[in-house]
C-alpha cells in the first residue's frame, strides 16, 4: 500500500470511509431535526454544522470495515456514537462554563444552559432511539454501558475536582470514564456486527480503550499548551480547578511554597492576573507536561499492540497510524 505521509490518518480513513461517512451525516442531519420545537435543530445546526473531527463514528466504521462487515447498521451505529458524544458535549460546556467549542462560541454562550442541557438529553434520547435499531441485544449493551459510564466519569472529576489530593489512578478512573468508554464502545460494537471472533472483539475494545486514554491525555495537555488551532479555550481546565493529569505531577513535586500557590488557585479558587501563567511555569519546572506527553505515548503504543491479533488489512494500517497522530497532534 502506498502511503501518504502528508495527509493526516484521520483524513485517510475519511477518504476511505467516506460514502459511509456521508450516509452518517446525512442520518445525523434527518435524525437532528425536529418539527416540534425550533430551539432543537437550531442549537444541533449551530455545533453539528461547525464539523468536528467525527472520530468516533469513524472509529465504528473502521472497525466494521477491518472485520469485513458487508451490512448497513455500521451506519446507524456510527450516527448513534456521534449523537451521544455531541451530547456530552452540550452538557459538558455547560459544566465547564465554556466558551468556545469547534471554534465557535458554544451553545451555551450562544443560548442559554437550559437549552444546552435539553437540547443534550433530546441527543441523547434519539441516540437510544437510533441504537435499538439493527435489534442487537449486546450491541445495545453496549452503548447504553457506554453512556451511563460517561455520565459516571463526568459526575467523578466533578467530585475530583478542586481536591489537591486526587491521585493518577482517579485521573485514569475519570478519563476511562468520560472518553474511553465512548471510543471502545464505537470500536467494539464494529465488531459485535461483523460477528468476528471474541478474542478479536476485545482486541478492538483495548485499542478504542487505550485510544481514549491517549486522546483525553493529550487534550488534557492541549489545555495548558494548545493554541487557536484546538478551536477551545487554554487554561479552562486551570479555572475549573480541574485536577488533571499535568497538574497532578506537578503537585506531587511542589515545595512548601508551590503547594501554597496550588492551595490558592485549585483548592480555594483564589485566581488572578498571572497565575495561570505561573501554573504553567510549576507544569514546565517539573517536567509534568513531558511526563504527561510520555504517559500518553505509552497508552497510544497499548492501542496498536492491541490490533496485533486482528488480521491484515489496509484499515488496520490507519488504525495503528492514528494512534500515532492522537500523539503527534502536540507538536
Ligand atoms: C472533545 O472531543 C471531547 C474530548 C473527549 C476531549 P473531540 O476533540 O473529538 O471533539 P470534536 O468532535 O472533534 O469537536
Ligand atoms: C470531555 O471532557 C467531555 C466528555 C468526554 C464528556 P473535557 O471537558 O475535558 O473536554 P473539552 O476539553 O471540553 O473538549
Ligand atoms: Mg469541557
Ligand atoms: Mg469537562
Amino acid at each position: 500500500m502506498v502511503r501518504d505521509s502528508a495527509v493526516k490518518p484521520h483524513e485517510r480513513l475519511a477518504t476511505r470511509l467516506a460514502p459511509k461517512m456521508d450516509a452518517v451525516n446525512a442520518l445525523i442531519r434527518q435524525r437532528m431535526a425536529s418539527r416540534h420545537a425550533p430551539r432543537i435543530p437550531e442549537v444541533t445546526a449551530h455545533l453539528v454544522e461547525a464539523g468536528g473531527k467525527r472520530l468516533r463514528p469513524m472509529l465504528t466504521l473502521a472497525a466494521a470495515d477491518l472485520c469485513g462487515y458487508g451490512g448497513e447498521d455500521d451506519v446507524k451505529l456510527a450516527a448513534t456514537v456521534e449523537f451521544i458524544h455531541t451530547a456530552t458535549l452540550l452538557h459538558d460546556d455547560v459544566v465547564d462554563e465554556s466558551a468556545q467549542r469547534r471554534g465557535r462560541p458554544t451553545a451555551n454562550l450562544l443560548w442559554d444552559n437550559k437549552s444546552s442541557v435539553l437540547v443534550g438529553d433530546y441527543l441523547f434520547a434519539r441516540a437510544f432511539q437510533l441504537m435499538v435499531e439493527p435489534g442487537d441485544l449486546r450491541v445495545l449493551d453496549i452503548l447504553s454501558n457506554a453512556a451511563a459510564t460517561i455520565a459516571e466519569g463526568e459526575v467523578l472529576q466533578l467530585t475530583a475536582a478542586q481536591d489537591l489530593s486526587t491521585t493518577e489512578e482517579i485521573y485514569l478512573q475519570v478519563v476511562r470514564g468520560k472518553t474511553a468508554a465512548l471510543f471502545s464502545a464505537a470500536t467494539e460494537v464494529g465488531g459485535v456486527i461483523a460477528g468476528v471472533p471474541e478474542a478479536q472483539i476485545k482486541a478492538l475494545y483495548d485499542y478504542g480503550d487505550a485510544l481514549g486514554i491517549a486522546f483525553q491525555m493529550v487534550d488534557d495537555l492541549l489545555d495548558y499548551w494548545g493554541g487557536d488551532a484546538t478551536g477551545k479555550n487554554i487554561g479552562d481546565d486551570f479555572r475549573e480547578r480541574k485536577l488533571t493529569l499535568p497538574l497532578i505531577k506537578a503537585v506531587a513535586k511542589a515545595d512548601a511554597t508551590e503547594r501554597a500557590f496550588w492551595v490558592r488557585v485549585i483548592e480555594k479558587g483564589k485566581q488572578g492576573e498571572g497565575d495561570l501563567e505561573e501554573a504553567l511555569r510549576l507544569l514546565n519546572a517539573h517536567g509534568a507536561l513531558e511526563a504527561t506527553r510520555g504517559e500518553a505515548l505509552d497508552w497510544a503504543a497499548k492501542a496498536k499492540a492491541a490490533l496485533d491479533v486482528l488480521p491484515e488489512h489496509p484499515v488496520k494500517d490507519m488504525l495503528t497510524d492514528l494512534a500515532d497522530y492522537v500523539v503527534a497532534r502536540l507538536t
